[in-house]
């Protein structure tokens, strides 16, 4: 299938099923009831998500979903993140946009305030405004060269001079179901966006099918099974993998189906939800921003206003996604403090400023280390040549110091 098969397919599917709901594309998730009731019966009803990514919000966020459908979860997040809020849905397609925004007034009443808003672009190019180009190509048709060259001009400059989604203008992303369906040759484009338009220390959360093994050629050609969000699944470490290479870190699988939605081929697909982050401008560098202190370091490097930090355990080592290796009971400082205290990250080490090292709004409760997790010698000493940024830190001083459940999905 070339790109615009896809395209095509995945926007006849979905263009039905915002108007018909279509059974084969939803899941049973539990998402909070709460939050439910304000929301319209039809836009509950053309649920074809397959986690519950809103869970991980905070009030006062600002919200970006990609593939947004009827609006389901931006119904949820907008009361997530209350009136200071604010939440982006952005979907390629007419009909589900003209459901969400005709549900947006009912939502808004309800709750008391209006904090939605949906627009329509490719969750692989954020920059360019669709509606804005559907608009212009309206009033002015491609018919020659100039008129081509006239409207790659306003795509240029509309991702240069005001991009529909500007970078770094959002706190969290979150998306349900809907990466599955991008392209092959996009998904490394989408992921570039994901972190673009992230804020430093802002997080994705992904809820999406993935697959136990490689979907073969044959079934990625299959239109149904792709528009059904199956054949474009990733497999389970390809997807870590894609958060890890456009510069995201700290990836935690927050959730795992145990029970496949479908087996294909004997494939199994499943939903997972995934929690990444990108990096605050002070652990973007690589080496001497996530370096931890040790005995030579220790006095040289200007004093933080972050305080040391012990990494609990329960392993005896945990390499983190930059590259810095903790020990179980050893004091970091400086730099490699500034990384153990990320909200992703706190819970696992204790403060020796005498406080618990929970220390920002966006610490999600739930949120547990994405280090890479070590329990034997073997292992630390055929990692540490490859990780010069590890930890040899000195020891503690003696004082001071449904998404779906089980129930099948998409
Ligand atoms: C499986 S539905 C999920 C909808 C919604 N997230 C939910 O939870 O109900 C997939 C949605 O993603 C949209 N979509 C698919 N590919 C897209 C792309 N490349 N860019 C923007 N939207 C896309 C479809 O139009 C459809 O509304």
């Amino acid at each position: 299938m070339t790109s615009c098969d896809v395209t095509s397919g995945v926007r006849q599917r979905y263009s039905k099923a915002a108007k018909h709901r279509e059974d084969a594309l939803c899941c049973p998730v539990d998402y909070d009831a709460r939050y439910l009731k304000a929301i319209p019966q039809e836009v509950i009803d053309r649920d074809y998500g397959c986690g519950d990514p809103s869970r991980h919000l905070h009030e006062g966020e600002t919200v970006l979903d990609l593939g947004c459908g009827g609006g389901k979860i931006c119904f949820i997040a907008s009361q997530v993140v209350g009136p200071h809020g604010r939440v982006i849905g952005v979907d390629m397609n007419d009909d589900m946009l003209e459901l969400a925004r005709r549900s947006a007034p009912q939502v808004a009443r309800s709750i008391g305030y209006d904090n939605v808003e949906f627009r329509k672009g490719k969750i692989q190019d954020l920059a360019v405004d669709r509606a804005q180009i559907g608009q212009y190509l309206h009033d002015h048709p491609v018919r020659d060269e100039a008129s081509l060259q006239a409207l790659e001009t306003l795509i240029s400059e509309m991702r240069r001079e005001h991009p529909m989604i500007a970078d770094g203008s959002v706190d969290a992303v979150v998306s349900n179901c809907v990466l599955n369906l991008v392209d092959t040759d996009d998904k490394e484009l989408l992921f570039d966006e994901l972190f673009r338009v992230l804020r430093p220390g802002g997080r994705a959360v992904i809820s999406d099918i993935v697959s136990d093994m490689a979907v073969p050629h044959h079934l990625q050609a299959d239109p149904e099974l792709w528009s059904g969000c199956l054949a474009g699944a990733f497999e389970l470490e390809a997807f870590f993998e894609a958060f890890e290479q456009a510069g995201l870190i700290d990836v935690r699988l927050d959730d795992l189906q145990s029970r496949p939605w479908r087996i294909v081929e004997g494939i199994s697909f499943r939903s997972a939800t995934v929690i990444a982050y990108r990096p605050t401008d002070v652990a973007e560098g690589t080496g001497e921003t996530s370096q931890c202190d040790d005995e030579e370091r220790a006095g040289q490097s200007p004093p933080t206003q972050t305080p040391d930090r012990i990494y609990r355990g329960p392993f005896r080592y945990a390499v983190d996604d930059q590259g810095v290796m903790f020990t179980r009971g050893q004091l970091c400082r400086d730099a490699a403090a500034v990384a153990a205290a990320r909200p992703s990250l706190a819970d696992q080490f204790l403060s020796m400023d005498g406080s618990p090292a929970t220390d920002n709004r966006s610490a999600d409760s739930s949120d547990h280390p994405a280090a890479e997790a070590i329990d034997s010698p073997e292992q630390t000493a055929s990692l540490q040549p490859n990780h010069p940024g590890q930890s040899t830190g000195r020891s503690l001083p003696t004082a001071g110091g449904g998404c779906c459940g089980d129930q099948g999905c998409c």
